[in-house]
């Protein structure tokens, strides 16, 4: 089988996570702890090969991606060595990209001021990506939504980490089906972080005839994702998909407590999720779970995007247009069409059975 050419948006923790588990899978030859798949469509974890980078953080510009993603504010635990990739970081429009608690972090490039959605649009095509997966801080939605821009005009799938609208933006979505290019999207799930156990645990409750009758899902950590998100102004969207999954999962979370609560910088790349969960059973009798998870964040996520790479890109190769919705509600917390976990991980897996059999 051939390759994965992936562009990056945001060379940051997420981004260097998933950049150091290619690389180790590629020497090692390994089966990694958290890949569900060794095989999606024919490709390993081991086939990602990255093609261009963008950031616009003066310290990152010029830098081989290997050094990028070990250079602060990158939080990401280094696990592994990253060999020279020969791909070097290039500046991205900069737009809202930098905003709140990141201003005086990061540094914008002057070019980043200057580079274009067509700029971008062009070095996807010069190198040949199949994918552009767009890790932004949280709050940048016009930087977000010039990513996709760029990626629907090359014919790139797009993968859209961030709870920015992509796939709820109703005219860039659209412009996806139109031109016949995979989107997926809003807002990836952890592969098994707060969103995903919150979730599980109101099925299970459900399941059993057990009304959740008070519930809350906090969440700190020490990351520049955390340090983004103590801003109450970049953290809407955050809270918004959040409460999108919960209420995908059966309850109404309009008034629930969930998201991001504070920044611990000492956490580093550690996250803490304290959830609570009252329900009511037989005689009106109580049932209250209370439960701490601590997780590495950055390699969290990437459990789940390395999955979401090679939907990506199967889905390119067997010609489907826009939301690749079956796939989506298992990998993202805001899809198109949200449905609870269990019913999320059986379509993943019909998908995955679909273009794995071919
Ligand atoms: N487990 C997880 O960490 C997780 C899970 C789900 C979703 N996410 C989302 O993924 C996104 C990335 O998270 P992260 O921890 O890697 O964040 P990060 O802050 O470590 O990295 C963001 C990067 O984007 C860069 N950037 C800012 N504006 C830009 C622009 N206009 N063009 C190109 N680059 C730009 C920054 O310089 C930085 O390098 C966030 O939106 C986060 O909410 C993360």
């Amino acid at each position: 089988m051939g390759e994965i050419r992936v562009a990056l948006a945001g060379i940051g923790s997420c981004a260097s996570s998933l950049v150091q588990t290619a690389e180790l899978v590629r020497r090692d030859g390994t089966a990694l702890d958290g890949v569900m798949y060794e095989l999606i469509g024919g490709y390993r974890v081991g086939d990602t090969r990255f093609v261009a980078a963008f950031d616009v953080d003066t310290g990152k510009i010029g830098l081989d991606l290997a050094k990028a993603v070990v250079t602060p504010p990158v939080a990401a635990v280094p696990h592994t060595d990253v060999d020279p990739t020969g791909v070097l970081v290039e500046p991205g429009p900069l737009l809202d990209g930098i905003g709140g608690n990141l201003v005086g972090v990061v540094e914008p490039h002057p070019a980043s001021r200057e580079t274009t959605v067509d700029d971008v649009a062009e070095r996807l095509t010069a190198v040949g990506a199949d994918v552009l997966v767009c890790l932004l801080p949280t709050g940048a939605t016009e930087a977000v939504q010039a990513y996709a821009r760029a990626a629907v005009r090359a014919g790139v799938a797009f993968i859209n980490a961030t709870p920015e609208p992509v796939v709820h933006e109703p005219s860039l979505a659209a412009e996806f089906t139109d031109r016949g290019v995979p989107l997926l999207g809003d807002d990836l799930r952890s592969h098994l972080g707060a969103t995903t156990l919150h979730t599980a645990l109101i099925e299970l409750l459900q399941s059993r005839g057990l009304p959740v009758v008070n519930t809350y899902q906090l969440n700190v950590g020490g990351n520049t994702d955390f340090l983004n998100l103590a801003d109450p102004a970049r953290a809407a969207g955050k809270m918004r998909t959040k409460r999108s999954a919960l209420h995908a999962a059966g309850i109404d979370a309009s008034t629930v407590s969930a998201g991001p609560n504070g920044f611990v910088r000492y956490l580093g790349d550690e996250k803490v999720c304290m959830i609570r969960v009252e329900a009511s059973s037989i005689l009106n009798s109580s049932l209250t779970l209370d439960i701490r998870m601590q997780v590495e964040d950055s390699p969290n996520a990437t459990g789940t995007l390395v999955n979401a790479v090679r939907v990506a890109k199967t889905a390119a190769e067997h010609d489907r247009a826009g939301s690749v919705d079956e796939a989506c509600a298992f990998l993202f917390k805001n899809p198109r069409v949200g449905a609870p976990e269990s019913v999320g991980l059986r379509q993943f897996r019909a998908y995955v059975d679909s273009v794995t059999r071919d």
